[in-house]
């Protein structure tokens, strides 16, 4: 593939097939994100490649921003400790951030041409993806990056239109041009929404007879515990609109659990009402909020 066509071709993915990724597949990945630029040759980056599946499956658990099961998942982290050693103050304040997005990009276009799915997650909890991967202090967390052989051919995001971003030498106001791309996509598909309605089949799966309480599964319950945690802790530094999202999310995977629990067409009509409408949020604000609007009234059916 030409540059320029994998360039084009590339999308983040957030649905992947259970199809393995080769140890030998991923090495090359890493070598091609090692062979970008770093300031001042620095090259603290340490590149975590996380196959084992029950490691992907927790950090996945940590990370409100990753869709899609991957079968791995990257961690891009710096060495502080070197950079501290051996670079500039810059390069700690944002080089070595820069450093990791440069090697990023590499990594996700030769998985592009490799016919691998990426996507750049930086909605997870560090401090528990640091622990779950074991990092010592000195090393920074940059950005998650989930690789995996793609489900789904996502349709293509806006994008601005040139004369928004291109300028020749000089700053100059730009023509006011329709606005082609207002909002970015990124939390549009930012919220995990493979965990429903099989998980709480599963919920149901586990369910006792004896009483209504036991027939919620305890994991289910705790993934769910854990999506809200990550969700609040996430929360401050990202855009205003995830909070809504993510608490519909949350309301989501609950009544697919308790629909599958108890059964009753309110949940069914609930959890279908949100599926519709959350991914608005970043592209069609006034439908989101219709929608949460729906789901307040639908509920009112549960009193
Ligand atoms: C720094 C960074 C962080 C991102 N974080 C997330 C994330 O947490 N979850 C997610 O689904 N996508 C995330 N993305 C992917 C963007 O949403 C995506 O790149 C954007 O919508 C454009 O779509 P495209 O990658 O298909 O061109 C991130 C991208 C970047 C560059």
């Amino acid at each position: 593939m030409e540059l320029t066509e994998v360039i084009e071709k590339r999308r983040s993915i957030r649905k992947f097939s259970d199809k393995p990724v080769s140890r030998g597949i991923l090495t090359e990945l890493i070598r091609e994100a090692a062979l970008a630029p770093t300031a001042s040759n620095l090259q603290a980056w340490r590149f975590f490649v996380a196959d084992d599946p029950e490691l992907v499956r927790d950090i996945d658990s940590f990370s409100p921003g990753l869709s899609g099961k991957p079968p791995v998942i990257i961690a891009i982290a710096s060495d502080l400790a070197e950079a501290e050693r051996r670079g500039s103050k810059n390069s700690l304040v944002y080089g070595l951030m820069m450093d990791a997005a440069m090697a990023a990009e590499n990594l996700m276009l030769k998985a592009t041409e490799l016919g691998l799915g990426t996507c750049a997650i930086k909605s997870y909890n560090d401090k528990a993806v640091h622990k779950l991967l074991k990092l010592p202090d000195t090393m920074r967390l940059e950005i998650l990056i989930s690789v995996g052989w793609p489900a789904a051919e996502p349709r293509e995001p806006k994008r601005k239109a040139m004369e928004d971003v291109l300028f020749w030498n000089t700053w100059e106001e730009p023509e006011a041009s329709e606005e082609a791309a207002e909002k970015p996509e990124a939390g549009k598909e930012a919220v995990r929404t493979d965990n429903g309605k099989s998980a709480a089949r599963a919920a149901a799966a586990f369910a006792s007879e004896n009483t209504q309480a036991q027939q919620f599964n305890k994991k289910e319950l705790q993934d769910l515990l854990i999506y809200m945690i990550t969700s609040a802790a996430g929360l401050p530094g990202e855009p205003h609109m995830y909070g809504p999202l993510r608490l519909i999310e949350s309301s989501r995977r609950l009544a697919g659990m308790l629909g599958d629990a108890y059964g009753g067409a309110v949940f069914e009509e609930l959890t279908a009402l949100i599926d519709a409408g959350k991914g608005k949020n970043m592209t069609d604000p006034e439908g989101f909020c219709e929608m949460l609007q729906d789901a307040a009234a639908k509920a009112t059916e549960l009193l």
